[in-house]
């Protein structure tokens, strides 16, 4: 059996952040929480429960100033002022890359645009980007909903960072055909883009893929969806406990792929068991060869 993992896999630069500055906050005195799951990755977040975070479904009233944390995915400016009223001190962990977005589409609107967003209206990154502006966004996800915006002028179309690229040109390219002075910024963000890439590439090359990364992350799923159009035996997991060693290991060559919010020690574990597994069954000497491609 031979193992490769992506190139590009795993923690993206933001969620990295997050998780550092969270486990800073972790350190102080007082209790900190999240405003919902930290990020997509209910190991991860187990894992900094056990250190002490609280993970808050709501806000409530405090008077003992505790942190609070805004994750990754950003939040709205009324949810921000929200947490500050109500006595928190709030630490702002949103990605640098949606505060950029937000300042962009800040500025369209102030110049009179529409802003148009390609992605989940339902996505916690979608609302954050939402509730930064005064005026309502369109938000779509699917062709019919792009062919119903017509006739219309002064339109900003940004995508969700985790958005396929196909499908953000594809649907801005059925709206700028139907309406006047429109701006398309592609907003997908870069770690994306690399563990997009990175996926299409390895799964063109091997027999079997295990995109790994938690149920709720959009990101991982967008990466299944690539994995299973050029590697027919993709295997969409959360943990190694997923996993069905028997049906994976008939093959040869095995590639895996992670979520942007799938921490290095879940992928290791995979790749350990998975090994382990091999040496047992085959009762071989030869060693799995563990390869970065
Ligand atoms: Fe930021 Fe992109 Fe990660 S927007 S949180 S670096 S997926």
């Amino acid at each position: 059996m031979e193992i490769y993992i992506a190139k590009n896999a795993g923690f993206c630069f933001g969620v990295k952040r997050a998780i550092d500055i969270t486990e800073k906050a972790l350190d102080s005195t007082v209790k900190t929480n999240s405003l919902g799951l930290l990020i997509h990755n209910e190991q991860e977040v187990g894992r900094l429960k056990e250190k002490g975070l609280n993970v808050l479904d709501e806000i409530k009233e405090t008077n003992t100033n505790e942190n609070l944390v805004i994750r990754s995915h950003g939040e709205t400016l009324e949810k921000k002022n929200e947490i500050i009223k109500n006595g928190y001190n709030l630490i702002d962990a949103t990605c640098p890359i949606l505060l950029s977005i937000y300042k962009k589409i800040q500025k369209a609107e102030d110049e009179g645009y529409t802003i148009v967003i390609i992605g989940d209206k339902n996505h916690p990154e979608i609302i954050g980007i939402c509730g930064q502006i005064s005026t309502d966004a369109i938000v779509i996800n699917s062709i019919e909903e792009a062919e119903r915006i017509k006739n219309k002028k002064n339109l900003y179309i940004i995508s969700q960072t985790t958005n396929l690229i196909e499908k953000f040109l594809k649907l801005s390219d059925i709206i700028d055909r139907s309406n006047t002075n429109v701006v398309i910024k592609n907003t997908i963000c870069n770690a994306t883009k690399l563990r997009q890439q990175s996926t299409i590439e390895l799964s063109k090359q091997v027999d079997a893929m295990i995109v790994i990364g938690g149920k709720t992350s959009s990101n991982t799923n967008k990466l299944y969806e690539l994995s299973k159009k050029h590697c027919k035996n993709s295997f969409r997991i959360e943990t190694v406990n997923d996993l069905s060693l028997q049906e994976v290991l008939k093959y040869k060559k095995i590639g895996i792929t992670a979520g942007a919010s799938t921490p290095e020690w879940i992928i290791e574990e995979v790749v350990q068991v998975m090994d382990n597994y091999s040496k047992d069954e085959f009762m071989e000497q030869v060693e799995g060869s563990i390869t970065k491609i």
